[in-house]
């Protein structure tokens, strides 16, 4: 299944690859051979569209893209992000920075460690407060003039900023956290989305994993996992109401003999014809199940049950530290 990214003429499999987990945040990072190994087994698969960003292991997730896109770079479209900063020596989040003199220098260096001379779609991972979007997406607008960058986006927007930065230049993608846990941008991003002409890329749309069924009671995340650490959908009491409702998708997955996964990736690509995915996975046997969403289908009245349950998920997406850095 095949979609338009925004009106950028770029088509994409509807199914990418978040490849942020193979370098932080899920866990200690994979093996670099076995993440390039399994991003070359994913192009054989047909994966098309992978998403990084500069500041998924600090330029290490773009590196591993650029190794492993080396001598494939006709077959992949590339997805990067610039605007967070982190301290060098420790990793920690310092700030957002949308200026042109940032979006600038990150995009020369996205460009060095990917090993390519375009970005095929650069977004603004989360909006700065201190720089008007304007000035933002027309410092984008000239990588793009320059042949640096095809297409442009923006993530974790509110609807009244997209429609603002489209005001300046196409806005070909707004990625926003969606599933069937997480539901909240449907009345307003959604609808921006449609308004302007971009497509919505749904991150975690398996609930960082929890949709999946891999976690319960005893199988909590592991010790470095951020997880564990900072969400609160994976914590206290959220946590065993949260596996509950999983219970729920898992049950309606076995009827139709699918996995809980795939009824959630199923129930994503349902909601519109211009929503693109990005599961993450370090797994081959996880990315071909996760390929296998296309062939399932969901009926109105599974749709309807499944639309039911965000209202009861416990916790934030986020912190507080990371939903401050959200444009609401
Ligand atoms: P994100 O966008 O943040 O990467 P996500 O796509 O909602 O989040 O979920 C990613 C998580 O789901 C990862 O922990 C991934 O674990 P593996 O690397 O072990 O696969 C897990 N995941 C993805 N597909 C899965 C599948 N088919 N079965 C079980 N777990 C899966």
């Amino acid at each position: 299944m095949k979609r338009e990214i925004g009106k950028s003429g770029i088509e994409v499999g509807a199914i990418g690859l978040g490849c942020m987990g193979l370098s932080e945040f899920y866990g200690p990072a994979t093996d670099r051979d076995a993440a390039i190994k399994l991003l070359h087994e994913a192009i054989e698969l047909g994966v098309d569209h992978f998403d990084t960003a500069e500041m998924y292991g600090m330029g290490a997730n773009e590196d591993l893209l650029g190794a492993a896109f080396a001598g494939r770079r006709d077959r992949v479209v590339i997805a990067t992000k610039f605007g967070p900063l982190r301290d060098p020596a420790t990793g920690r989040p310092i700030g957002i920075d949308g200026s042109p003199a940032n979006c600038r220098r990150a995009c020369e260096e996205s460009l060095r460690r990917l090993k390519t001379d375009v970005i095929d779609l650069y977004y603004l991972h989360r909006v700065s407060p201190q720089t008007p979007i304007e000035e933002t997406v027309e410092a984008m607008a000239g990588l793009v003039r320059e042949g640096k960058v095809k297409a442009i986006g923006l993530s974790e927007a509110a609807s009244a900023t997209i429609r603002r930065a489209a005001e300046v230049h196409p806005i070909s993608a707004v990625q926003s956290e969606y599933s069937i846990f997480s539901r909240d941008i449907e009345n307003t991003v959604l609808a921006a989305c449609r308004d302007v002409g971009a497509s919505l890329v749904a991150y975690s749309p398996l609930g960082r994993g929890l949709l999946t069924g891999k976690f319960s009671a005893d199988k909590r995340p592991g010790e470095n996992d951020w997880r564990g650490i900072t969400m609160p959908r994976f914590a206290g009491d959220a946590y065993a109401a949260n596996l509950a409702l999983v219970a729920e998708i898992e049950a309606l997955a076995a009827k139709k003999h699918a996995t809980a996964s795939q009824v959630a990736l199923a129930w994503v690509l349902g909601r519109g014809d211009n929503i693109l995915t990005i599961p993450g996975t370090t797994k081959l046997a996880n990315l071909k199940g996760n390929l296998a969403a296309y062939d399932v289908g969901l009926s109105a009245g599974e749709t309807a049950s499944l639309n039911k349950l965000a209202d009861r998920v416990q916790g934030e997406r986020y912190d507080a530290r990371g939903m401050a850095v959200i444009n609401g």
